[in-house]
């Protein structure tokens, strides 16, 4: 895998009040206490963030967001910028989740915008791409994940993308139980790197981690993570209760 730590994320979407996130990261803190050599996250709710900071403050847990907004601030009603989530306590953002794209309008131009604010504000991105049902069947995989990727990164520098994450969630994966195959996400995690590195050389194509997403579960996991280009997971349903989780981030 060449040296890339592992990240194990759990994207909570729109569940939880506030006072059962801090009651699922409280168990999740202590399940994953001694894990090793794995990067855990987990992005509640825009409002449970300050509380469920204090409770991942100081163990292997990180927090991340679901979204963010690129101006800093001003007159953008329903909006969060990068700089409230840091003082929330985050670390990472997910952009460009494919619910994002499809119910919000989400499109390539947002999400590099997006990307941008928050590398500037020194949260890590887990950039979300992936295939519709149709495209796949219609033989478009490729072509649209090569668009995605492009535009999503287009204007900015290797040096800026250091700690970038990028999520390959296939859109027929999420929610619905299948899975991809560990092949065919190893095919499409492989040609994800190969347009990194094209588009801004080898160091960073082998230093980006780049996650599966889409019904992963805790027995799914671990044939995911034996291929080369999986460096990880970005889990929705089986994140929100933390013994599922934890399973996940104990894939080994
Ligand atoms: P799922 O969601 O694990 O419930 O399929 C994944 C995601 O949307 O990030």
């Amino acid at each position: 895998m060449d040296n890339r730590t592992p990240l194990i994320a759990g994207n909570w979407k729109m569940h939880k009040t506030s006072s059962e996130a801090v009651e699922t990261a409280g168990q999740l803190v202590k399940l994953v206490a001694d894990t090793l050599d794995v990067d855990i996250m987990i992005a509640p709710v825009f409002t449970a963030l300050d509380p469920v900071a204090k409770v991942v403050k100081n163990s292997r847990v990180g927090l991340g967001a679901q979204n963010l907004h690129w101006e800093k601030e001003g007159a953008y009603t329903g909006e969060i910028s990068a700089a409230m989530l840091v003082s929330a306590g985050c670390q990472y953002v997910i952009i460009g989740h494919s619910e994002r794209r499809q119910f919000f309008n989400e499109t390539d131009e947002t999400v590099n915008k997006r990307i941008r604010a928050a590398i500037n504000a020194q949260l890590i991105p887990v950039f979300c791409v992936g295939e519709t049902e149709a495209e796949r069947n219609s033989g478009q995989t490729f072509s649209v994940l090569d668009k995605q990727v492009k535009k999503g990164l287009e204007g900015h520098l290797a040096d800026d993308l250091a700690t970038l994450v990028i999520a390959y969630e296939p859109v027929w994966a999420i929610g619905t139980g299948k899975t991809a195959t560990r092949d065919q996400a190893q095919d499409v995690h492989q040609y994800i790197r190969s347009l990194v590195e094209t588009d801004f050389g080898v160091a960073l194509a082998k230093a980006v981690r780049i996650l599966y997403g889409g019904s992963v579960k805790p027995d799914n996991v671990t044939q995911l993570m034996q291929m080369p280009d999986i460096d990880g997971a970005l889990v929705g349903g089986a994140s929100l209760d933390a013994e599922s989780f934890s399973r996940i981030v104990k894939f080994k």
